[in-house]
């Protein structure tokens, strides 16, 4: 046979040829460990309301969402993050509600707490969009736009309030300049030394949050892109990226997922921290709404995305899914 070049003494089809050669050979494995449990808990309900945008999720009941966190933790999900959605008429300018020691995010972080102690790692969103009356992720200046060192101020007391109700980690997602540091700050100063801050590092002003802002009930007025990332950019992430760490984050996010890899990937390059990754709803939406049309292969576009998320360099990943997958793997 003619040689070109190394063929055919090189036949990378060798290693492709059973399930078994191709299981021995995969470089990279999801593991349940991987996967964090996003959910969405809301006040005065009695029975849990499904999302239309995202179908499988819904809103808990302070009740079902106690029921998911021990299936996620029984499924092997090694943690779980919360997301409160109060009573309507209570969300004001300042978000007033996501400080109170009796607002429903705290309040769901005890119960999970009280239910699954310390078998799953039990982290809080910490940002104010769920609890503005106007959207926005920080508090407003006279002229309307998100005053950022006032929201520090904002985000240190939901930090205390949020480990003071049993948060292991808190994640501030709400891209304000200083907010690791000042969140380090106010936990050290109220005996949380040992709670974590996992840093929305690279958050991206993105379309594809758009199923979240009805799983919250926001009714943003305007758009986050003075304080979310252009999705234009990479070099900005890396100084994002330096400014998180310098300020004491203990693990870095990038989010959205499936359009940010190589983000995702340049950063888990340079760091010698966790790195986690967001499967976010716009994310899930596009494989549920695919799968039901019948245009592709839902578990296994799921686990597809899952699986590159994982080779782009995450060790975490948050996904809506990640108690089904974790008891498929
Ligand atoms: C902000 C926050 C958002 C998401 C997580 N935290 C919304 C936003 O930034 O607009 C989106 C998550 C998702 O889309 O699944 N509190």
């Amino acid at each position: 046979m003619t040689k070109y070049g190394t063929f055919p003494g090189a036949r990378p089809r060798r290693l492709r040829t059973t399930p078994a050669m191709r299981r021995m050979v995969a470089e990279h494995r999801l593991h349940p460990a991987d996967l964090i449990l996003p959910a969405f808990v809301r006040e005065g309900i009695s029975e849990p309301v499904p999302i239309s945008a995202m179908p499988g999720v819904v809103q808990h009941t302070r009740d079902t969402l106690r029921k998911a966190a021990v299936e996620a933790a029984e499924a092997g999900v090694s943690g779980i993050m919360l997301f409160g959605v109060p009573e309507e008429a209570k969300k004001d300018a300042a978000g007033t509600v996501g400080t109170d020691p009796d607002g429903i995010l705290q309040v769901a972080l005890r119960d999970v707490r009280a239910e699954v102690g310390d078998d799953l790692v039990v982290m809080s969103d910490l940002c104010l969009d769920e609890f503005t009356d106007h959207g926005h992720c920080g508090v407003l200046d006279g002229a309307g736009r998100v005053d950022n060192d006032a929201t520090l101020e904002r985000y240190a007391e939901m930090a205390q309030v949020q480990a003071d109700a049993g948060a292991h980690v808190v994640a501030p997602s709400g891209m304000m300049d200083g907010q690791v540091g000042v969140i380090r700050d106010a936990l050290d100063q109220t005996g949380h030394e040992d709670v974590s801050v996992l840093a929305y590092t690279a958050k991206y002003s993105s379309a594809f949050y758009g199923p979240f802002r009805e799983a919250v009930g926001s009714s943003l007025q305007g758009d986050r892109k003075t304080y979310q990332q252009d999705p234009a950019n990479l070099r900005e992430s890396m100084r994002e990226l330096a400014l998180d760490l310098e300020e004491g984050a203990d693990m870095v996010m990038v989010k959205p997922a499936l359009p940010y890899l190589d983000v995702l990937a340049k950063v888990a390059d340079a760091v010698d921290v966790p790195v986690a990754a967001y499967q976010i709803s716009g994310e899930l939406a596009m494989i549920e709404a695919a799968a039901e049309k019948g245009w592709i292969d839902r578990d296994k576009a799921i686990l597809e995305t899952l699986t590159g998320i994982k080779r782009a360099g995450a060790d975490l990943i948050l996904t809506y899914w990640a108690t089904e997958v974790a008891r498929g793997l």
